[in-house]
């Protein structure tokens, strides 16, 4: 079987597809991860011409190091089949990922996983195009543990906070923002997706937040869902997209804590000892194992 790629996911960039001036910009930044919108950023009578847009805009900008990443319309629609075709057979290996919104079950996403396979058959690709996709109805979080073994194409799940609003009939009224709610309102399904999406060794990543004019609320959003084992957090406009790639960066001390944690442990080890003091308190294997969890992330950044 194929390994997943390791991408970095600290921030993926939403950006309208229909949209030639706002594409151009978000391949001039410096991100790790943008997805073209054919979906909710796209009027209906934009859809079908913003599929040229994007073909156009894979094939000749110079996107850097960022993965790129096409959401398509959900499954429901007349869309979702000719924005996968069109878009891949334009863009050929210039396409990382597909994103399917509105998943409802592991069927939907083994439909576009068999039609990404046919097609990387027909056109000779030589990689495997990616899959991440959004829990965002009450259905999907329901079968969130089917979803996130449902293929290994898939990379990544996503909760999408603000159709999940509206699909469990919570009142909030800007996406991601401020419920009233006493504690996290966010809690429990930040916590549900990323199980599903830890145990089987997929990333899990938390969804909008509108009010890109308030940098300090968006980065305590970041900061939640990065304890809870997230690795990013979207961004809708590039006013968001540092403030979580910090976020969701460990900090150069933290990283060398926990390289130095790890030797005084294998130095312990080595003594026949399990279980140590270490800055004045108890450390063993289940510690080394958190910390492990912060160098992954390192790595995968390069520090
Ligand atoms: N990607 C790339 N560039 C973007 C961008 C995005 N998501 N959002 C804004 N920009 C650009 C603007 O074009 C503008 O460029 P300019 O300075 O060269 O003119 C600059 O960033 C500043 O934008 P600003 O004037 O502050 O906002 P705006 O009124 O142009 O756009 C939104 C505001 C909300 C309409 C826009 O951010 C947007 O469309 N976001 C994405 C929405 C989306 O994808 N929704 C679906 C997922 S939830
Ligand atoms: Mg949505």
């Amino acid at each position: 079987m194929q390994e997943r790629p390791k991408r970095l996911r600290r921030c993926q960039l939403s950006v309208p597809g229909s949209s030639e001036k706002m594409m151009k910009k978000a391949s001039e930044m410096d991100v790790d991860f943008v997805f073209l919108d054919l979906e909710d950023a796209v009027a209906p009578t934009e859809k079908r011409p913003a599929r040229a847009k994007i073909v156009e805009a894979l094939n000749t900008l110079d996107w850097g190091r960022t993965t790129r990443c096409v959401r398509i319309n959900d499954l429901t629609t007349e869309y979702a089949y000719e924005d996968i075709i069109e878009v891949v057979e334009g863009a050929r290996e210039n396409i990382d990922m597909i994103m399917l919104p509105k998943a409802m079950s592991a069927s939907d996403v083994q439909f576009v996983d068999k039609l990404l396979t046919m097609m990387e058959k027909k056109l000779g690709l030589k990689k495997r195009i990616g899959i991440d996709v959004l829990i965002e109805e009450v259905e999907a979080m329901m079968h969130v543990e089917e979803i996130a073994a449902s293929t290994p194409r898939l990379e990544c799940l996503i909760f999408g906070m603000g159709d999940y609003s509206a699909s469990q009939g919570v009142s909030i009224r800007d996406i991601g923002g401020p419920s009233g709610y006493p504690g996290d309102i966010w809690s429990y399904q930040r916590h549900k997706l990323t199980i599903a999406a830890r145990a089987n060794r997929i990333d899990a990543v938390d969804g909008p937040f509108a009010d890109f004019k308030d940098p300090d609320t968006f980065r305590e959003e970041c900061r939640r869902s990065m304890i809870l084992g997230m690795v990013g957090k979207w961004a809708i406009h590039p006013a968001q997209v540092q403030l979580a790639q910090e976020v969701f960066s460990p900090k150069a001390e933290e990283v060398a804590k926990a390289r130095e944690m790890i030797a005084a442990y294998d130095a312990a080890l080595a003594q026949g000892l399990g279980a140590v003091q270490y800055g004045g308190k108890m450390i063993d294997i289940a510690s080394v194992r958190i910390v492990k969890n912060l160098v992954d992330r390192a790595d995968r950044i390069g520090m």
